[in-house]
């Protein structure tokens, strides 16, 4: 069962390297490259929609017009720590892109997110926010994040995972119903610690490769 939120990215080249990716045996090194292809093939769906402008440039032999990103630069938004692995793929790809960082952690007895850290750009209200975290699981640290995110009354906020649940999409949309969700997966449930199965394991240490 899905929700209305859901933006599943079915492109081979994503589900070839989330396949890859899901192995136990990959090394933190290819987890992490295959993480960091995996998002720049991710931002050309989640960036679809932003709108243009159409200028005037000169060509080295005439005047023409072309289209351009128009309004204030995009913020992705990084849920520390394993955010940082999608972050990187994002913006070899929008490199203008602004930065935000929301520090959360899950207390590992309630599952619930506790926030330790935010810093964003200025103008949050003029700009459209990309929030990223590889595993939308239970969905409390996203919900909790894109509730202080609409307290900056950003234009608009769309959140992008590797993987997700059931269970996670349901939290997601009954908290926020206008925000989508990007995801290469929806996987079959949540264990009792809330890890996705069949999932990747903890993305954090497979990306940092700490245990
Ligand atoms: N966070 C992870 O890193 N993995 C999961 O399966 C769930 C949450």
């Amino acid at each position: 069962m899905t929700t209305p939120n859901a933006h599943l990215i079915t492109h081979p080249l994503v589900q070839h390297k989330l396949t890859l990716m899901r192995r136990k045996d990959a090394s933190t090194n290819s987890f992490r490259r295959l993480l960091n292809e995996l998002a720049s093939l991710m931002a050309y769906e989640v960036t679809r929609d932003i709108p243009t402008s159409e200028i005037e440039i000169e060509t080295p032999l005439e005047v023409t017009r072309g289209r351009v990103i128009d309004g204030k630069k995009l913020v992705f938004v990084s849920i520390l720590r394993a955010g940082t692995g999608i972050l990187d793929g994002m913006l070899s790809v929008v490199p203008g892109a602004r930065v935000g960082h929301i520090g959360l952690y899950r207390d590992p007895k309630t599952l619930t997110a506790v926030e330790y850290y935010f810093k964003m750009p200025s103008d949050m209200q003029e700009r459209d926010i990309v929030v990223v975290d590889p595993m939308l699981a239970t969905g409390n640290s996203a919900v909790a994040a894109v509730e202080r995110l609409k307290e900056l009354s950003p234009k608009s906020i769309k959140f992008v995972c590797l993987l997700t649940c059931p269970e996670g999409l349901k939290t997601m949309y009954e908290a926020h119903p206008d925000v989508p969700v990007y995801t290469a997966a929806i996987d079959r449930q949540l264990n009792e610690h809330g890890y996705i199965l069949p999932g990747l394991g903890d993305a954090g240490d497979r990306i940092f490769g700490t245990k």
